[in-house]
């Protein structure tokens, strides 16, 4: 496996700084406690890090509104503790990815605060400032009409007037993260120094933030949608019919499209690449898109974009799996330098794995299931913390326990804009919001689930489920838990050439009810075989090859050593894998 980079043998897990570990007891996650997590995460078998926005902030979007990149939130630790936490990790041998917001700052970023002070300074420039096209005078802030109809995707109105400029300033987000100008060099040379500033302290790459958001159209144009942000949430919280849910697709495709994916971000990526290679150790670049174009030719500008179409559905269904991997691995194939996929099932911002994909009677088999078909796909996985002991959403029904402001906002919106009884707008709210699944990992079946003291008042309230078996330490002392059987997966996937650089090929295409691909190496090949349904089944692979297969991995007991490929018993939601002779 030599000729691979470390990321294409990695397998990566992303740690959520805010709910991951308290060190200090402050119901806060921060550095100390990631640092004293560092052994577990070894033990369970992944290979490198994500680290969630780990900066100052405000916390309008929780770190996604970074007001100094050079520095460590406070309440995280000091950069000295970040860097006994990088040395520590990579002591481990674990990679780390920092974050990477390049599209917005925070409003109490210096930048912003001196650009908005007037329309004469330095920064003037840093940001998108436009005049209001018929600037009447009259509003409280003499503001006129905004620029254009364009929304921010988080809370409404996409422009924010400043009347120190008398102008219009543009956030794709929150209008607490107002978007950089990226066509003003300073701007560029200023990030790029941040970058610099990151990989001279060692880390080993990015994940690059919503990239597809850094570059608008210039022109302006404006959306064609027939209803606001508020509008549009709630056309899809009510959306019933085929017809309904179409147009809403539609809509929500059509509003941001002059909003994303502007000119000039090949160029920026290119750029940023080139900047990365100078450094040793094949730095990595992940961008949040689903988009191969931004791959380049393979080899010059991202490295790696996530699979997110893989997960853009409420079952992963056999002939989901099966569409997605054709059309992606085929256009990974035409890059003239052949892309590495890369794929995950959760993150910081959907709902957890265990929620999501379950069917409410078989959630925890269809998690192994699930984690099976992560890591024996081709690429790279992205697991996310909590994933590994089965955490569910927690829905939060008590808007002022919420946290994720774009859900405080959709509240607000729902009550004062479109009269909805404040206790529906609750839990549409709770249920939109990212808190459900961002909750603070459970450490241990005790108060706060170990997370922090019993005394202290976790930042989003700890998920009750901790004292019901899923908690980290219960599980680590008991060999059949989700826990241990992400470990054993993970070792699996290290020991098994073929699964980690081999090739993948589907077979048993029409199975409705079944999974199965080979994973090939010259020196290899590993027979999948991923159960979806409950019912145990006979199935006969011996046109694979005449020769009996060797047992590597089964999550059912008992599987035999030896496998007699024209007659295969699968029990209900097993994951088998097989080597073939
Ligand atoms: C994508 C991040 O994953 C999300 O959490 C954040 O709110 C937006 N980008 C804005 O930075």
């Amino acid at each position: 496996m030599n000729k691979l980079k470390w990321w294409q043998t990695a397998v990566f897990y992303q740690i959520y700084p805010r709910s991951f570990a308290d060190g200090n007891g402050d119901g806060i996650g921060d550095f100390k406690g990631m640092i004293e997590k560092l052994d577990y995460l070894q033990a369970l078998g992944v290979t490198a890090l994500w680290l969630s926005p780990h900066y100052p902030s405000p916390m309008w979007d929780c770190g996604y509104d970074i007001s100094d990149y050079e520095a460590v939130a406070p309440e995280y630790g000091t950069l000295e503790d970040f860097d006994r936490f990088l040395q520590a990790a990579h002591a481990r041998g674990l990679h780390v990815l920092l974050d990477l917001v390049l599209n917005h700052t925070s409003d109490q970023h210096p930048w912003f605060l001196e650009s908005k002070s007037g329309r004469n300074n330095p920064k003037a420039d840093w940001y998108i400032w436009m005049d209001s096209p018929f600037p009447s005078g009259e509003g409280p802030g003499g503001e006129g009409v905004p620029p254009n109809n364009w929304q921010s995707c988080f809370d409404g109105p996409a422009w924010t007037y400043v009347p120190e400029r008398g102008q219009y300033y543009y956030h794709y987000f929150m209008k607490q993260q107002p978007d950089l100008n990226w066509r003003n060099p300073h701007v560029k040379a200023a990030m790029w120094k941040m970058v610099r500033f990151w990989l001279e302290r060692g880390v080993d790459g990015f994940r690059l933030d919503a990239i597809g958001t850094i570059y608008e159209d210039p022109a302006l144009t404006p959306h064609r949608v027939p209803l606001d942000l508020a509008g549009l949430r709630h056309l899809a919280d009510t959306a019933q019919t085929p017809a309904e849910k179409k147009r809403l697709a539609r809509y929500w495709q059509e509003m941001f499209r002059y909003q994303w994916g502007g000119p000039g971000l090949h160029d920026l990526m290119k750029e940023l690449r080139a900047l990365v290679d100078e450094y040793p150790g094949d730095r990595l670049l992940v961008g949040e898109d689903d988009n191969i174009d931004y791959m380049g030719n393979g080899d010059d500008e991202l490295h790696l974009v996530f699979n997110f179409p893989l997960m853009r559905t409420e079952r992963l269904t056999p002939g989901w799996v099966r569409k997605n991997q054709a059309e992606r691995l085929a256009r990974l194939d035409a890059l003239p330098t052949r892309g590495w996929p890369c794929n995950t099932l959760g993150n910081h911002d959907s709902p957890r794995l265990r929620t999501r994909y379950g069917d409410g009677l078989h959630d925890l088999q269809l998690a192994r299931l699930h984690l099976a078909l992560l890591l024996t796909l081709r690429g790279t996985p992205f697991l996310y913390n909590g994933e590994e002991i089965g955490m569910t959403d927690l829905l939060i029904t008590d808007p002022s326990n919420l946290r994720d402001t774009m859900a405080t906002w959709y509240y607000r919106a729902l009550v004062e804009d479109l009269g909805v009884p404040p206790a529906e707008a609750a839990l549409r709210a709770g249920r939109m919001s990212r808190d459900k699944n961002r909750t603070p990992m459970q450490w241990r079946n005790a108060p706060n689930g170990g997370f922090c003291p019993p005394e202290a008042t976790p930042w989003l309230p700890v998920n009750p489920n901790y004292a019901e078996g899923v908690n980290v330490e219960e599980q680590d002392a008991d060999p059949a838990s989700l826990l241990n059987f992400y470990r054993r997966m993970l070792a699996v996937r290290q020991a098994t050439p073929a699964l980690v650089e081999g090739e993948y090929r589907p077979v048993h295409e029409r199975a409705r009810t079944y999974l199965a691909f080979l994973r090939q190496t010259a020196s290899q090949t590993v027979l999948v075989i991923l159960n979806d349904s409950n019912r145990r089944r006979r199935l006969d692979f011996s046109s694979l090859s005449p020769r009996p297969g060797r047992l590597i991995f089964s999550s059912q007991e008992g599987a035999p050593a030896t496998c007699d490929l024209g007659r295969l018993d699968i029990a209900g939601f097993e994951a088998r894998l097989i080597e073939l002779f």
